[in-house]
Parts: C-alpha cells; sequence; structure tokens
C-alpha cells in the first residue's frame, strides 16, 4: 500500500496529516528517510515514524476476485495458486485461503494468515453466508428453490442445512445461491440432485462483504478496518446488489 496510507493507518492520522509527516522528513523506511507519499510499501518494509518502529500488522485479509483456472490452495507443484497471485508482495506471511473455490470458479476468495478468524467465518454453527451467482445448463425451477430452502440431501446421503436459490431477473439459466456451509462442490452436487449442470460460479459476497466489482479477474487489495468487520456479519450489508 501507499507510505501516507500506511503511515495514516498506523497512527490513526488523516491522509493530509500523514503527508504532512512525510513531507517534514520524519518517517523512514528501511533506515532512510522517505518524502514520496506514493512508495508503494509491501509487507517485507520496515517503517519507521517519529523515531519509533510501526507495528506491522499482526495479521492480513485480502480480497481476491479468483480467475478461472487458479486454484484455492497455498501451494501446488501444477497449477498457480490464489496465494501465488499476491505472494510477491508478502514474503514473509504463511497466507491460505478462507474458503475455497473449484478450479473452475471464480470470484471473492478471502485470503489470510489469521486461522482462528478464518475458522469462524467458516463454521456452519456461525452462519455467516457466501453467496454465488450461479449459471445452469437448464432452467431454475420451484422445485429446486423449495428444496434448497428444506436441506438437499446430496446423493452419498448426506442432509445440508437449508439454502436459497433465488431467480435472477431476465435469466432463467441464472441463480443466486445462499449458503452457509462448505462441503466440497457443494452447488455443483446440490442442481445435481435436481439433474441440473452448473457451467459458472462466481461468488458474489461472504458474511456482509460483497466483492469489489472493480476488481479485474486476478486483482487483489487488502480490505480495510470496516470491511473485515462486515465479514462476520451473517448476511447482506445493506447495498445495491451487484453482478
Ligand atoms: N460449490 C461448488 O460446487 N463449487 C464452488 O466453487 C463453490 C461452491
Amino acid at each position: 500500500m501507499r507510505l501516507d496510507k500506511y503511515i495514516s493507518d498506523a497512527l490513526q492520522l488523516s491522509r493530509a496529516q500523514a503527508r504532512q509527516r512525510i513531507a517534514k522528513g520524519t518517517v523512514s523506511v528501511n533506515g532512510q528517510v522517505c518524502r514520496q507519499a506514493d512508495r508503494q510499501i509491501t509487507d517485507a518494509d520496515t517503517v519507521q515514524a517519529g523515531g519509533g518502529q510501526l507495528d506491522r500488522q499482526q495479521f492480513v485479509y485480502i480480497m481476491l476476485n479468483k480467475p478461472q483456472g487458479v486454484v484455492s490452495a497455498s501451494t501446488d507443484r501444477r497449477d498457480t495458486t490464489v496465494v501465488d497471485l499476491v505472494a510477491g508482495e508478502f514474503p514473509r506471511r504463511q497466507l491460505f485461503p478462507a474458503g475455497r473455490l473449484d478450479k473452475t470458479s471464480t470470484g471473492f476468495v478471502l485470503l489470510t494468515d489469521d486461522g482462528a478468524f478464518a475458522h469462524r467465518i467458516l463454521s456452519p454453527r456461525r452462519h455467516v453466508e457466501k453467496e454465488y451467482l450461479v449459471t445452469l445448463d437448464t432452467p431454475l425451477t420451484p422445485e429446486m428453490c423449495q428444496g434448497f430452502a428444506q436441506g438437499v440431501t446430496l446423493a452419498d446421503g448426506q442432509k445440508l442445512a437449508p439454502a436459497r436459490a433465488e431467480p435472477v431477473e431476465g435469466e432463467p439459466l441464472q441463480a443466486r445461491v445462499t449458503l452457509t456451509q462448505g462441503v466440497y462442490h457443494q452447488i455443483k452436487r446440490m442442481f445435481g440432485v435436481y439433474g441440473a449442470g452448473v457451467d459458472g460460479l462466481h461468488r458474489l459476497r461472504m458474511g456482509g462483504l460483497w466483492l469489489d466489482d472493480s476488481l479485474a479477474p486476478g486483482a487483489w487489495r487488502q480490505l480495510s478496518a470496516a470491511e473485515f468487520a462486515l465479514l462476520e456479519e451473517k448476511g447482506a450489508a445493506e447495498r445495491v446488489k451487484k453482478g
């Protein structure tokens, strides 16, 4: 992130106040005074202000728009992983995806090194919703919507928690699906019970936080404190739905 943002976050200053400190020459990066407010600071940099070293963030939380073909893992022998897409900026962090998307799926992946937090938002007991835009190979039916609401029983006998499948106006082959649990290939298997195939799956939301639709596939950014707090909301925050 930019040096002025880093200083304003770390010292709880406005962006203008942070720029003044930088202009005065009281901020050093890796031991050298830096007067460049737009200097990019990565996790590998050490920043000092007013003589003291600023605390490196304890944990990082990153929103990534996963492209197709990238795997939801930290490392993989063959394929590019979601962590590979950000690793250059976080060489010393043990990042992992909090919740997986299939290789062919796209959209919101949360990357973090905070294991306890990831566990909290993924635990089905917490009822934190994840919402997807799904493209089907056959139109969505009321039977599917009712079945999802009651809790689908998968082909292997596993009974799932109630979920929501909602139609998308003017798009009979699309559905908005909202889950509170994360079973392997869950949405594909749920539609499979009704003989429907999934041609596309894009995660739009985790908890109360929507994927920033200005992030192109493969793009990412760290979350603000306000966005981070939204992740633990059970349902969608008030906002016009996008996607
Ligand atoms: N359900 C699936 O089937 N695939 C995903 O990637 C996410 C949910």
